[in-house]
């Protein structure tokens, strides 16, 4: 097969094609010339893929996406509209992603911050013990990564519900569905984790109407789009105190631009994009398994769905 390897984000291209080369040692693999002769690719591997690869590689039947969100992606108005899109399953992101959710949820239900506070005055003060069953978590999303996320507090005791389109199941958790599941879950949920795919349904899904349902006191995790949420209303309910706070890795502009209110914010905390990131070792491993199956003839997953859009 004659892959191409393209991304206008990636510092290291070299490295990406050399580790699909060894990865696929029967197959050609090189990396995207902007303004050469047209190619013949079957494949593309990519993020952020430059506009003008399309035109130049005219014979693309599959697009491997470096990521696990698609959603800029399918926005391009240059994509052609018979693509097939892979997208990446996990690749190493969900357990990083459910780290990143612990680690905030820890941080206000045990207090570690106001440890480190405390220690710059020599204070000896204990924060009161940890209720789990005071912080019930809800995660939206129960694909890859939501389940991967759930099933890690539902390990650790916590109360966890999962909110996904059909109402999937996941160990451990409860699980609601669709529009008519959302207030139930919301009731339900103190600590709100958003990982949903950024589609026409879910864009501003972080809203008022959706905070005003959430338990008292309650806490939100984004780490999937910007995109879901409505920052005035961020804004507003953390200034009336129905959320006690947030903690943000995507943002509608990123970079977020420096004269941004979340930067200063008492009651937010601002991550760069970084809860999941895309590892090369198993993120390659996992393209190269789905080239060599496909080689073979057999179906592969994660092929997106262009109309549900994830
Ligand atoms: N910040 C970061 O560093 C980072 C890194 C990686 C990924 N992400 C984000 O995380 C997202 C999720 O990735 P994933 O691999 O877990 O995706 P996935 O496996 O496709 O799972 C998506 C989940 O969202 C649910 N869903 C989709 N549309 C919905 C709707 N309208 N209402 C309710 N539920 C809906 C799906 O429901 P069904 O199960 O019913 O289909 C599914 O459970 C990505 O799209 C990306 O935006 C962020």
């Amino acid at each position: 097969m004659d892959i191409v390897f393209a991304s206008r984000h990636d510092g290291h291209p070299e490295q990406w094609v050399q580790a699909l080369r060894q990865a696929l040692p029967d197959d050609t693999v090189r990396l995207w010339d902007e303004g050469g002769a047209k190619g013949a690719a079957q494949v593309a591997v990519a993020w952020a893929p430059p506009p003008a690869l399309f035109a130049q590689e005219p014979r693309l039947e599959y697009l491997f996406n470096l990521g696990a969100g698609v959603d800029t992606l399918l926005r391009m108005p240059e994509l052609p509209a018979g693509l097939r899109i892979v997208r990446l399953e996990d690749g190493g992101m969900a357990a990083q992603m459910a780290e990143y959710a612990l680690y905030y949820l820890l941080d206000e239900a045990r207090g570690f911050s106001r440890y480190a506070e405390q220690q710059k005055q020599a204070r000896w003060h204990r924060v009161s013990a940890l209720q789990r069953e005071e912080w019930p978590v809800g995660v939206m999303g129960a694909g890859r990564i939501g389940a991967c996320v759930a099933r890690l507090f539902s390990t650790l005791d916590y109360p966890v519900a999962v909110w996904s389109r059909t109402g999937r199941a996941v160990e451990g958790a409860e699980a609601f569905g669709g529009a008519e599941g959302l207030p139930g879950f919301l009731a339900r949920t103190r600590v709100l984790v958003n990982v949903l795919p950024l589609t026409e349904e879910t864009r501003g899904i972080l809203c008022r109407e959706a905070f005003s349902q959430l338990k008292p006191d309650a806490y939100l995790i984004n780490m999937a789009r910007g995109g879901h949420l409505v920052e005035s209303d961020l804004l507003t309910a953390l200034e009336e105190g129905r959320l006690r706070g947030a903690a943000l890795d995507v943002f509608s502009h990123e970079p977020l631009p420096a004269s941004h209110p979340f930067w200063a914010h008492p009651r937010i905390r601002v991550t760069p994009h970084v809860a999941g990131v895309t590892l090369m070792r198993s993120t390659v491993r996992q393209i190269a398994g789905k080239i060599r199956a496909m080689a073979r003839g057999e179906a592969i997953s994660g092929i997106v769905d262009r109309t549900r859009q994830y």
